[in-house]
């Protein structure tokens, strides 16, 4: 008789064990789902850039997710987060490959080059030259 409940508990515990594993599945693949949804949204950004015209605009974060002037300030004026350097009269070209090689995940300076990676990744090649046009004609 007790052997019998026993096998009883363990079967339902089996039975529950297995449902829950279906869940998990379905969570799964939802997750999976969503991340392919957002996956394709963020390619077609890249690949038409954020239509933005105006590096002041992406500089400030009107358009791009994440404003530049938060970290760096609104004149460039500052070490972002207390380390990087002060952008403001950088050069272009100097901006822009700094930029790109963020894009790209190749650039490391301080420990934080994947943080800028993630300021980065959405912006097209144009995005990218506005924005380092914006930041170089900065008073
Ligand atoms: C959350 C804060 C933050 C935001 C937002 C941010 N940055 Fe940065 N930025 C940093 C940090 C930290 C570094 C240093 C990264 C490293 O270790 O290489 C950096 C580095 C840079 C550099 C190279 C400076 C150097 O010293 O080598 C440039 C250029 C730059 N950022 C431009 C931008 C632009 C343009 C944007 C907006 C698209 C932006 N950043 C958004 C924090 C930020």
């Amino acid at each position: 008789m007790l052997t019998k409940s026993i096998s009883i508990v363990v079967l339902v515990f089996l039975f529950l064990g297995c449902e829950q594993v279906d869940r998990v599945e379905d969570v799964a693949k939802k997750y999976q789902d969503d991340t392919t949804e957002k996956t394709e949204k963020i390619s077609d950004d890249i690949d038409q850039g954020l239509g933005a015209t105006s590096g002041k605009e992406l500089y400030n974060g009107t358009v791009n997710t994440s404003s530049c002037a938060g970290c760096h300030g609104s004149n460039a004026e500052k070490r972002a987060l207390g380390k990087s350097d002060i952008i403001r009269h950088w050069e272009v070209e100097t901006i822009i490959q700094a930029l790109q090689e963020y894009k790209e995940g190749t650039r490391d300076q301080y420990g934080m080059g994947s943080l800028m990676t993630g300021q980065v990744k959405y912006l097209s090649d144009s995005d990218i030259r506005n924005i380092a046009n914006y930041i170089y004609n900065l008073d």
